[in-house]
């Protein structure tokens, strides 16, 4: 396999005929000042339905107003309305709202990656996570790297959860969390809304097939990215103009704080909340603290920004946010010397693996990660 002129270590994988290059992880590695990073803003936004049907717009964004503290959070869940997350749906809608945005202005979009947020949460999580494996796939279509999950993996790592003793099964310790979204969000801005509506959310049906989700450009290190991911609420309105941050509310639920082990639990548990906000530009973070039976105890204002330092000042050694920063852009470079050939690629992270790897599976096309009206359309660019 030709890959021109690269010094990264290049070795031959045992269980497999391909090679692989491997991106090592030491952390150590990226200490320091943390390489630039853009304010990532929404250039376009799309909507699942109740019915989890795709719209380009933002029917389904929600307003946060205060939960009542007290509720029960696994009330509800005999009439949960469950997406079903056995289906793949590769990248399908973050290419359509591109390709929608591209339509308007006639240009396409300068990313270096498109993804999931979802997907570079993972990639970012690496150095201070290193127990969570993970497989996604990658191509490179017109100068843009496109990585989507590997949903097959995914799956089987679904799976093996379910082996772990739990006195709460794990589905409705799930369900606790979309019960939270609806005990504190509005479907319409609180001027809007009937106080009727507003107490009876602890009775409404939870559905998590209803989504928004925000697309943005931001970047990390020389890297431009192109992200779509799910935002749980907005504190008031969009920006207008367009372009000064957004008031978006991420919504986390947490086993309430009583020993002191539950701080160090809690403190690895906010780098993954400071990630996913900090990859979408959520500046605000509602933890909602439950008993171990799930009653909603307590709320807490987190601003995302102060997360790493909050960490910091009670133990330096937990996890570092600029690491994670440092990581994911060396990473992001490497990758794009990596993939520059036609053909999927295999992104693979095993747990505990000193490096990440990624070896070619496909020599030709782009598996099923670019859709073929994404396809088309770009022919007509
Ligand atoms: P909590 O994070 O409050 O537990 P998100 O926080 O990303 O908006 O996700 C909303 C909820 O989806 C989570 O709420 C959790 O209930 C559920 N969820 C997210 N990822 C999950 C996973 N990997 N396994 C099980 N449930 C998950
Ligand atoms: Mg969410
Ligand atoms: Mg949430």
């Amino acid at each position: 396999v030709n890959r021109g002129t690269t010094a990264h270590p290049i070795k031959e994988r045992r269980d497999s005929p391909m090679t692989a290059a491997l991106f090592p992880v030491h952390p150590d590695r990226f200490r320091g000042e943390s390489d630039p990073v853009k304010r990532p803003k929404e250039f376009a936004c799309f909507s699942y339905d109740q019915e989890h049907r795709f719209r380009l717009d933002d029917s389904s964004l929600k307003w946060y107003y205060p939960p009542t503290l007290g509720a029960d959070l696994s009330k509800g869940f005999e009439d949960f309305i469950k997406h079903d997350d056995s289906i793949d749906e590769h990248l399908d809608s973050l290419l359509a709202t591109i390709a929608h945005h591209e339509k308007e202005t006639g240009k396409p979009i300068d990313a270096h990656v498109v993804t999931w947020r979802g997907m570079m949460a993972k990639i970012m999580a690496v150095p201070f996570e290193p127990r969570d494996g993970f497989e996604m796939n990658a191509t490179l279509y017109r100068g843009t790297i496109f990585i989507e999950e590997n949903h097959g993996f995914k799956r089987g790592q679904e799976e093996l959860k379910q082996f772990y003793k739990n006195p709460i099964p794990m589905e409705v310790m799930s369900f606790w969390g979309y019960k939270f979204e609806t005990l504190s969000t509005l479907p319409a801005p609180w001027g809007e809304t009937s106080r009727e509506y507003i107490e009876s959310r602890d009775t409404q049906v939870v559905n998590n097939k209803e989504q928004y989700c925000s697309v943005v450009r931001t970047g990390l290190g020389k890297s431009i990215l192109c992200l779509g991911g799910e935002v749980d609420a907005i504190w008031d309105s969009k920006p207008d103009p367009p372009g000064a941050t957004t008031n978006w509310v991420e919504l986390k639920t947490t086993a309430e704080l009583i020993k002191e082990t539950d701080m160090d639990n809690f403190e690895n548990k906010v780098m993954k909340w400071w990630i996913q906000s900090f990859l979408l530009g959520v500046p605000k973070i509602i933890a909602g603290f439950r008993s171990r039976d799930g009653i909603l105890v307590s709320t807490q204002e987190i601003a995302t920004i102060d997360i790493p330092n909050m960490v910091k000042q009670r133990n330096r050694a937990r996890w570092d946010g600029n690491v994670c920063i440092n990581f994911a852009s060396a990473f992001l470079e490497w990758l794009r010397q990596i993939i520059t050939d036609e053909g999927v690629w295999r992104v693979r992270y095993s747990r505990r693996a000193a490096h990440i790897e990624v070896f070619r599976i496909e020599e030709v096309g782009h598996g099923s990660i670019i859709t073929e009206e994404f396809m088309n359309w770009r022919i007509k660019l």
